[in-house]
């Protein structure tokens, strides 16, 4: 082997060496030139603290499943100019210090989920104007401030979901004016400030489930572009009048699984683009008419297991988008006329478990199922389509065949009876004849008996 081969091993060899040298112990740092992406992946319960020092140039921090327990101002100066996004998941960190992102000035994805976190110190995200995407879920975040998020100006995305969130103070998203998605889902919120997303003026989605709301106030959804509003699994009692207004762009709303018990009149009103409305699992007794006016694109309605027991034959009038309507498990005795002919155009509509009277008002009802027998996913109730008029006045079908039942047995009970009786009768005279024989044989018998002895 020449000299050269020697020279260019060599070489091959410390130039490896100096890369691996520049990787902090138990990480993996990687250069792809072409993309200008250096990323360095540092995992595992054995890293302890943070990785030191991270290479200078570095794009892509990612961090995960590791026991450091917090960040800290310097933990990034190596690569302070050239970082772009940074993942530090599921990993203990109790605590970031002030100043930890003071130099960072070109983020665009921070992702700190799946640790410890109680709080952030204010104007930690001060510089990050170039901030896309926050991810601060799964932490344990008891409150954040009017400072956390100020200077954030470019934020798409806000995950602040899985938190311990009580409150949030007023002016805390006052910055994020290019927010489109805000996550606070699995909080405690329990009320919401009025203003408190008024310079949301960019967001699309919203989600508020499982949390602990208990009222919303007018006025708290206005201003913002929302195409999707999450409010399931949280203990709203009733929804008043306008409480959704200005909400003209909103495709989803979902209330499911609060106590809703009272809905206002006007509670709807403003959701000119609404096209799928959730009120599931709530304690609806009854909904008024007019409720759904003007909800043109309304196609999907849920209101099922509720106490309904009474719809008003005007609810669902001008609703030619209306396919799907979900009645089940309710307290509905009948459906009128009326609402029946607004479900022309309905392909699915779903009945079952309600308690229908199978009484002479049912006949709308009833001829309603057999014309729209075809469309598979009708689902008519048995106790309607069987409910045989006028035998049965006003029993449903399930006291009928309970009747019909007790009947039967009765019927058996009284035939077990009469044969039984038929049977000793039977006995009876049978034993009376052959006494009646053996009487006018005494003589012999005992005759016979002593012979054999
Ligand atoms: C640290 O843990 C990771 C994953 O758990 C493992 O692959 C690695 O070998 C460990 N390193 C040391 C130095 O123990
Ligand atoms: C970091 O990037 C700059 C600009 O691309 C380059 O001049 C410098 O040599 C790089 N430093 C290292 C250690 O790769
Ligand atoms: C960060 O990494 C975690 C763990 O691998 C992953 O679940 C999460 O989606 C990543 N976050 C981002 C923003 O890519
Ligand atoms: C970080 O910036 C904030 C606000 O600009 C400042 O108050 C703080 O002293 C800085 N911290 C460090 C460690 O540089
Ligand atoms: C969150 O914080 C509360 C109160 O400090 C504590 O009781 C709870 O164990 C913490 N939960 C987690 C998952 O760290
Ligand atoms: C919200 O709607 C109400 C009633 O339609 C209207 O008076 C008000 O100007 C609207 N507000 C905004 C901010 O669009
Ligand atoms: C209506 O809701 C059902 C069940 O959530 C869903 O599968 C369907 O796609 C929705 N249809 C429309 C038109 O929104
Ligand atoms: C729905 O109603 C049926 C019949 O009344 C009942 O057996 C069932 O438990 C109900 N389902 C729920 C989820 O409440």
């Amino acid at each position: 082997m020449d000299w050269a081969v020697y020279l260019y091993l060599l070489y091959s060899v410390c130039a490896v060496t100096a890369v691996q040298g520049n990787c902090p112990a138990k990480c993996h740092c990687e250069e792809m030139k072409h993309s200008k992406l250096n990323q360095i992946q540092c995992q595992g319960e054995n890293i302890t603290d943070f990785p030191s020092p991270i290479p200078v140039n570095t794009t892509y921090i990612y961090i995960a499943y590791t026991k450091i327990p917090s960040l800290k101002p310097g933990d990034f100066d190596s690569c302070a100019q050239t970082l772009k996004n940074v993942n530090i998941s599921y990993s203990g960190i109790t605590e970031i210090l002030d100043g930890t992102f003071n130099n960072t000035h070109g983020l665009v994805v921070l992702s700190i989920r799946g640790s410890k976190l109680k709080g952030l110190p204010g104007q930690l995200f001060k510089n990050l104007r170039d901030l896309e995407r926050l991810l601060l879920d799964r932490n344990n975040i008891t409150g954040i401030s009017r400072e956390t998020f100020r200077g954030l100006i470019q934020l798409k995305f806000l995950d602040l979901a899985q938190n311990a969130l009580r409150i949030i103070p007023e002016h805390s998203f006052d910055d994020l004016e290019n927010l489109e998605e805000l996550y606070l889902s699995q909080n405690c919120l329990k009320v919401l400030p009025v203003g408190i997303f008024s310079d949301l003026t960019a967001l699309t989605k919203l989600s508020l489930s499982e949390n602990c709301l208990q009222t919303l106030s007018v006025g708290v959804f206005e201003h913002m572009p929302l195409q999707e509003l999450w409010l399931c699994d949280n203990q709203l009692s009733s929804l008043e009048d306008n409480v959704f207004q200005n909400l003209s762009q909103l495709h989803l709303l979902v209330l499911s699984r609060n106590r809703i018990n009272s809905v206002s009149v006007h509670a709807f009103r403003g959701l000119s683009a609404l096209t799928e409305l959730s009120l599931h699992t709530n304690e609806l007794q009854t909904l008024q008419e007019g409720t759904f006016s003007r909800l043109t694109l309304l196609a999907n309605i849920s209101l099922q297991l509720n106490n309904l027991e009474y719809l008003p034959g005007k609810l669902f009038h001008g609703l030619p988008a209306l396919r799907r309507l979900d009645l089940h498990n309710n307290s509905l005795p009948n459906l009128p006329q009326e609402l029946l002919n607004s479900l022309d155009r309905a392909d699915e509509v779903l009945l079952y478990h309600n308690p229908w009277h199978c009484d002479k008002d049912i006949g709308p009802l009833k001829d309603w199922c057999r014309i729209n027998s075809h469309k598979v996913s009708f689902q008519c109730p048995y106790s309607v389509i069987a409910c045989n008029l006028p035998i049965f006045i006003t029993e449903t079908v399930e006291d009928v065949i309970e009747d019909k039942i007790k009947d039967m047995v009765l019927i058996i009970l009284a035939l077990a009876c009469t044969s039984i009786i038929t049977i000793i009768v039977g006995i009876i005279f049978f034993c009376r004849s052959r006494e009646e024989k053996a009487s006018n044989l005494p003589a012999q018998d005992s005759e016979n008996d002593v012979h054999m002895e």
